[in-house]
């Protein structure tokens, strides 16, 4: 077979190879390294991994290109789990305030927070947060990133700012290299309008808009941001049943500042993932594991929140749970599209290993989005979707931190970044 593009003398290639499903336990330790490996890819596929030279069997001819990885490491193209991607405005007004000491959740209560950038949103125009939205995925591309989730939840109170978000996900899906997966969030946030009342808001989104976002099929994902002061845990569920009833995938922001009891909650609807879980309690934990919940951390969202607080990587690694990593990007409690710093602070705050924060990164990621047997690994027959790195091993790319160590990205086998000066 044809290769159209081969990357050749591969110091560390990381191929994340094994079953396609969430690692688990010491599995989430297993990076399936191959030193001096090589990958040859056809159109869009992968058609050959392994170590020294090509077998007969693959042939190169002069359209083949040929990268020279020399000293450098590779792995999947880099997968981030859970975003807010498109959105209107910025929040750096906060930092002055956080910093005097007030809380996230009194900023939000204050009428700010979710609710500023609801109303940035809402003004924008479709443009306006496309072209927004286009340059923060152009910055995570040159990151490593190949895969993206994106979630609505900035139309509070305003559902055409809701469709207007998520029509913006879907139309950078199909314009820009990268993959883009929406997720319905209308439960982001109580609109003003039902302040005291909330419970007729989840009756408007459980029978209005989910079920049009389902039929039209704006959305494969519905998350809740389960929280003390925005939805109950008795809310969450009605709304993530309703997203069930109605073929949405669920997934909740659980225990992200006080532990409600979530990660539970998470567990009982079987959930695909509970995202955040800063708080998550030890029964939480137990019932993720025992319903294969994936656990989504965002180390950059405590960095930021700045509480003190950590969700419990290494329990959850210990108790069986797939531990997953993202940005959270987001212009509140994570402004940052850089995943190779949540990686770092994954591994120093959550003290997960090298080998343990790369598959929370790729195939671990990939099932929190139901993808894993199409990206996330590396191996015949899966996507070529591949980032090359200039750093000489893995443990490298997570210890130098707070830089951008991409060198080449590949998605759906064509190179769609070049790092400059290369
Ligand atoms: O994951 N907590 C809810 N949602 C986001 C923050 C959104 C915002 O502050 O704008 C989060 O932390
Ligand atoms: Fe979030």
């Amino acid at each position: 077979m044809k290769a159209t593009l081969v990357i050749e003398n591969i110091k560390n290639l990381l191929t994340i190879r094994g079953k396609n499903r969430p690692r688990k336990g010491t599995q989430q330790g297993e990076a399936g390294l191959i030193e001096n490996g090589i990958v040859a890819v056809n159109d869009d596929k992968i058609i050959y991994i392994g170590k020294g030279a090509l077998p007969d069997g693959i042939e190169i001819d002069e359209t083949t290109i040929v990268v020279n990885a020399e000293g450098k490491t590779v792995t999947p193209g880099l997968i981030d789990p859970h975003t807010h991607l498109v959105h209107g405005g910025s929040r750096e007004h906060e930092l002055p305030m956080k910093l005097a000491g007030k809380g996230y959740l009194e900023i939000l209560a204050g009428g700010g927070g979710i609710h500023s950038t609801a109303r940035a949103t809402e003004k924008a125009s479709f443009e306006d947060l496309y072209k927004k939205a286009e340059k923060s995925l152009n910055t995570m591309m040159s990151y490593g990133v190949t895969t993206v989730e994106a979630k609505s939840g900035y139309g509070i109170g305003s559902f055409e700012t809701e469709l207007k978000q998520i029509e913006v996900a879907n139309k950078l899906n199909r314009d820009h290299p990268l993959d883009i997966i929406s997720t319905f969030m209308g439960a982001h946030a109580v609109p003003e309008e039902y302040k005291g009342n909330s419970d007729l808001f989840v009756d408007k989104l459980i029978k209005e808009q989910i079920p049009y976002i389902a039929e039209k099929n704006l959305a494969k994902f519905c998350d809740v941001f389960c929280e003390e002061g925005v939805f109950s845990v008795d809310q969450s569920r009605r709304i993530l049943n309703a997203a069930k009833i109605n073929g949405l995938i669920p997934k909740v922001h659980a225990d992200e500042i006080v532990s409600l009891g979530g990660a539970e909650l998470a567990a009982e609807i079987g959930c695909i993932s509970a995202e955040h879980l800063i708080g998550a309690s030890n029964q939480g934990i137990e019932d993720m594991a025992e319903k294969g919940t994936i656990a989504v951390l965002l180390p950059g969202t405590s960095f930021n929140l700045q509480k003190g607080t950590l969700a419990r990587a290494r329990k959850m690694i210990e108790k069986n749970v797939a531990v997953a990593i993202s940005t959270d990007y987001n212009p509140g409690s994570c402004p940052s599209e850089n995943l190779q710093l949540m990686m770092t602070l994954a591994s120093l705050t959550l003290k997960m290993q090298p080998e343990e924060v790369i598959v929370g990164v790729t195939i671990n990621a990939a099932a929190a989005l139901g993808i894993e047997d199409k990206v996330g690994s590396l191996e015949v027959g899966k996507k070529a979707d591949i980032a090359i790195f200039d750093a000489p091993n893995l443990d490298y790319m997570i210890y130098h931190f707070g830089i951008n160590h991409t060198d080449t990205v590949i998605k759906n086998g064509k190179i769609v970044y070049t790092r400059q000066g290369r």
